[in-house]
């Protein structure tokens, strides 16, 4: 039976790489029925609506997408709909893993990387909780709950425990926000303490920053609220080729939205430049969900197997071929 999924091609790069996963994911024989919503910085200007209720609707019956990027204008404008979709379907934990491709040569090409980040996705300073108290006088506030603060810590430890990790580190600034951070950690220790078979420390941001350049090997599992999570998810995508490599899953108790780490690249949209690989290994993370696991995988070898050809590579990874002609690379192999 057909696996019905939402399909957001987002803009900007979106709908190329997300024609790319569509072309690829059907070339790995599993059965995928697409619903298909429009979610775009366009339609929100036209409507009005920040978040289209058919968008909404179709997730909540299928419970799967993947999604492209969306547009979302910088200082003033219409608020983020990414933010506002994890939030609606209350897609708490946004998994990031930050694994090095064969072939795929970074300033860190002596080191295999393989650390996933765990980046609480509903609160923090991303509540869109700002005002302007007096002229020229702004607070913007930033939300730390018991709530989301243990879910975040469970779903880590708990992925940490199946997948036979050793370590999570908890990422924070509870030395200077002492009583938002504060509680973070506090809930982080609490998780930690049911899971002892786990290694469990700590790291101020700032440290934890410079230490990822310099020391990238140390880490395994890294548990964070939101803004250092978004930061430090572009920080380690640097690290393993860059954000056309990135991918990411925002999950929920009940939905999960599949969907890469970088934005809609307005600087290289429509010039058939876009790297598909971070979508494509979004959808990697999808099929298992899904539990194709026999599809993931051969998804998986497809990339790795292009990027050890190292010829069909776009430009963002030193390649001079187009989004078309990768894809195409990752067709022929798998229909081979
Ligand atoms: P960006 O991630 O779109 O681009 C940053 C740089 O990386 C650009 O030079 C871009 O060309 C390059 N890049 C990104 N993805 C690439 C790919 N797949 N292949 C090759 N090169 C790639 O970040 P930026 O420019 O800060 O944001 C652009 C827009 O995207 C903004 O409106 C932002 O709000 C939105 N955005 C949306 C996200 C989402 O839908 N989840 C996530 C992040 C940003
Ligand atoms: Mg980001």
């Amino acid at each position: 039976m057909a696996h019905l999924v939402t399909l957001i091609a987002g803009d900007g790069i979106g709908p190329e790489v997300a024609l790319a996963a569509e072309r690829v994911i059907a070339a790995t024989g599993v059965q995928i029925e697409w619903e298909r919503v429009e979610l775009s910085g366009d339609r929100i200007r036209a409507t009005g609506e920040s978040l289209p209720a058919d968008v909404v609707a179709s997730i909540e019956k299928t419970k799967v997408g993947l999604k492209g990027p969306v547009t979302t204008p910088v200082g003033g404008g219409f608020q983020s709909v990414n933010v506002a979709l994890r939030k609606k379907l209350d897609l708490y934990a946004n998994v990031r893993p930050v694994k090095s491709l064969p072939g795929l040569h970074t300033r860190f090409d002596d080191v295999a990387l393989d650390m996933v980040i765990f980046r609480e996705n509903t609160e923090d300073l991303y509540s869109g909780l700002e005002h302007e108290v007096v002229p020229d006088v702004i607070t913007s506030i930033k939300v730390i709950t018991r709530t989301a603060s243990t879910r975040i810590a469970r779903a880590a430890f708990r992925f940490g425990s199946r997948h036979l990790r050793k370590r999570v580190t908890a990422i924070h600034k509870a030395n200077i926000m002492k009583l938002a951070d504060g509680l973070f950690l506090r809930c982080c220790r609490e998780i930690a303490a049911d899971y002892p078979h786990l290694i469990y420390n700590e790291l101020i941001v700032d440290n934890a920053s410079m230490q990822l350049v310099t020391r990238p090997e140390q880490f395994d599992i890294l548990l964070m609220p939101n803004l250092y999570g978004d930061i430090l998810s572009d920080l380690a995508a640097g690290l393993v080729g860059g954000l056309g490599v990135a991918a990411g899953a925002n999950l929920g108790d009940h939905h999960a939205v599949f969907e890469s780490v970088h934005g809609s690249a307005p600087d290289i949209a429509g010039q058939g430049k876009a790297n598909p690989t971070a979508l494509l290994r979004s959808s990697v993370m999808m099929l298992e969900h899904l539990k194709e696991m026999e599809a993931a995988k051969r998804l998986q070898q497809a990339i790795e197997y292009v990027y050890r050809e190292g010829d069909s590579l776009t430009p963002d990874v030193g390649g001079t071929a187009t989004t078309d002609q990768f894809t195409a690379a990752l067709v022929r192999f798998l229909k081979s």
